[in-house]
């Protein structure tokens, strides 16, 4: 969790490095500090919240550079002043910033306090100051990369650090171990960041560091090696993200720009994908023959969070569409199970950030068992994409707001675009595959229309602030409603705080329909499919306790099934839980505006979660 960002160069660091923070917040944000050399001397800056307050806090005579930054999601310790990167060593010499969790933090501490070493945080990410400071002291280290590399061979655990050192105030050492870091080449610049979206704006060519790597970074250049001083060779990468993408524009807040984009961020998921002659989806990124794709019997999705709800509606899908077997589940449970992994399984790894550790670790066990592993993505370059075999990088654009929207949505298209490969190489025929390419295109308009009937109506925002006052919303779906459902209420308690949990709808006579009454807001898909009959019994069950019902369906419903309706347009039945997600959002979005919550970061949360 947690965002790194560094900058070397002529300019004054701060600004660069105030500017990449705010657009990192989002991996964490209890805590935040900036250090940059000023005339051969360690100035640092840390508050105890935002961003905003480091900003407000920071004197105009701040200059100088090289600096470094850090937003923090706290792990060991309190989010305290104290406890906020950078950490420095008791000389005031060195500073540095980490990402990650130092496993053997507490026998470095107890070795360096023997030394005599002061500590002045309980963080874990002190320690490597002090060990670089000893480096220089009594390590025998002549150079910065020379005693960062002393001090990490020490170190045992996930980092990824970026290093300053008032003796070598031209450059910024860092390094990774399971904690992404890359590289920003500027114009006799140089930038470093634990995400693209802190570069953003500065540049588009990166390079992004492999585990075991560390870089020096100078005004002229970088140089990338090993922990054991092995020189290794890198190819810069273009970033595709643009600066707008990262803002928040006109929009009030990231979710709802976000929710907004989705029309355009599905046609980039689809552009260059549908193949009309053979109605069937282009994927080359998958890396498999047509040979290989047909040998697998069985498919397994793995992710976290809201991309497991995507992987819950992609197993579906291909289920429906390919008619072979498919499952999703939680890579963070998947992981610790000792799965049987076999040949004849394809999985898939969903991740927006391709940075989530457990679905990171999932895929390499996957890989040591030697399974084969695609990867659906939204970070290019990320971590997961570049551990997978083969995969589809859904080009949503970077995703600002905690709570996951476009990428939802996106996911589940290039889901059903490799549902339509897989299918068409087996018993899906061209007329169904043309339905369903035919139904992905007429997407963006439908979603375009459901914004603009609720920016028309408000009926969406009504219901919200009404189901905000509630102690316990209840989310029910069939099939594909189910996990339209369930996604449906993680989107509501995480960003409104208000306790809200989905059930499967035939499971609520074996529990939950004990809760339901007049207080229980009830928030049901009702597509206009083949299950509409079975829908409509479990709203009757639920009106006949006097539970209030909020419907999500094609038309309107009668007064005797839901107090309200949202109508939403019809898709082909594959593809109605994209849209039907899309209202969730809204009303998730609207509830948290209601109830004054910090909409796109809510408390506790972060958007990658990169530890366990
Ligand atoms: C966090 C985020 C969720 C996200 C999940 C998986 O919990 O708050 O919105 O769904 O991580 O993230 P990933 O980047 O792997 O999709």
């Amino acid at each position: 969790m947690c965002g790194i960002v560094g900058y070397v160069g002529a300019q004054d660091a701060a600004p660069i490095l105030i500017e990449g923070l705010n657009r990192l917040e989002y991996r964490g944000y209890d805590s935040a500090g900036i250090a940059v050399i000023q005339r051969g001397q360690l100035k640092v800056r840390k508050v105890s919240g935002r961003v905003a307050d480091l900003q407000a806090d920071l004197p105009a005579r701040f200059k100088g550079a090289p600096g470094i930054g850090h937003t923090r999601w706290a792990t060991h310790g309190e989010p305290t002043v104290d406890n906020a990167h950078p950490h420095v060593d008791s000389a005031g010499r060195i500073a540095v910033v980490h990402n990650g969790i130092i496993e053997n933090a507490e026998e470095l501490r107890a070795k360096l306090q023997a030394d005599g070493v002061e500590f002045t945080s309980q963080t874990d990410t002190e320690t490597v100051a002090h060990l670089v400071a000893a480096a220089f002291r009594t390590g025998g280290a002549e150079d910065l990369e020379q005693a960062v590399r002393y001090a990490l061979r020490q170190v045992v655990g996930a980092y990824g650090i970026a290093v300053v050192d008032t003796e070598h105030p031209d450059r910024i050492v860092v390094a990774r171990n399971g904690s992404p870091v890359l590289l920003g080449i500027g114009e006799k610049e140089m930038f470093v960041a634990s995400d693209v979206a802190a570069l953003v704006g500065h540049t588009r060519q990166v390079v992004y560091l492999d585990d075991g790597e560390l870089a020096t970074i100078t005004a002229g250049g970088y140089r990338t090696f090993t922990l054991d001083a092995r020189s290794t060779a890198k190819t810069p990468s273009e970033v595709d993200w643009d600066v707008v993408g990262a803002e928040v524009g006109d929009h009030a807040h990231f979710l709802v720009k976000e929710i907004a984009e989705q029309p355009r961020s599905i046609e980039r998921a689809l552009r260059g994908r549908l193949d009309e002659r053979f109605n069937t989806a282009h994927l080359g990124g998958l890396n498999l023959t047509v040979r290989e794709a047909r040998e697998f019997r069985r498919v397994k999705i793995l992710g976290c969070g809201s991309a497991c709800y995507a992987g819950d509606l992609g197993a579906q899908l291909i289920e429906d569409l390919a008619r072979m077997p498919a499952t999703s589940e939680s890579a963070s449970e998947f992981r610790y199970r000792n799965p049987v992994v076999e040949p004849d399984t394809l999985y898939v790894a969903v991740s927006q950030s391709g940075e989530t550790v457990d679905t990171l670790a999932a895929v390499q066990e996957l890989q040591r068992k030697g399974g084969r592993v695609i990867g659906i993505v939204n970070v290019v370059g990320s971590t997961i994409a570049r551990q997978v075999d083969g995969g589809i990088y859904i080009h949503a654009g970077p995703e600002m707001s905690v709570a996951a929207t476009k990428s939802f949505t996106s996911t589940v298209v290039a889901f059903a675009l490799l549902a339509v490969h897989l299918g068409r190489m087996r018993d899906l025929a061209p007329t169904e595959g043309r339905r369903i390419l035919d139904g992905l295109v007429a997407l963006p308009g439908q979603i375009e229309q459901i914004l603009d009937d609720e920016k028309r109506t408000g009926t969406i925002e009504a219901v919200a602030r009404e189901i905000a006052q509630r102690p316990s919303v209840l989310f029910i779906g069939r099939r594909r409603g189910w996990p339209v459902a369930k996604e449906g209420a993680q989107k509501f308690k995480e960003v409104s705080y208000v306790h809200a949990e989905a059930y499967a709808s035939a499971e609520l006579k074996h529990g939950p329909l004990a809760l339901v009454s007049p207080e229980l807001p009830t928030v049901a898909c009702v597509p206009d499919d083949d299950l509409h009959e079975k829908n409509v019994s479990t709203l009757a069950e639920i009106r006949a306790r006097k539970g209030p019902v909020v419907a999500l369906a094609h038309r309107e419903l009668s007064a005797e099934l839901a107090d309200r309706t949202i109508v939403i347009p019809q898709s082909e039945p594959e593809l109605d839980p994209i849209l039907m997600s899309v209202p969730l959002q809204l009303l998730a979005y609207h509830a948290a505006v209601a109830l004054e919550r910090d909409v796109d970061r809510p408390r506790n949360l972060a958007k990658s979660v990169t530890v366990e």
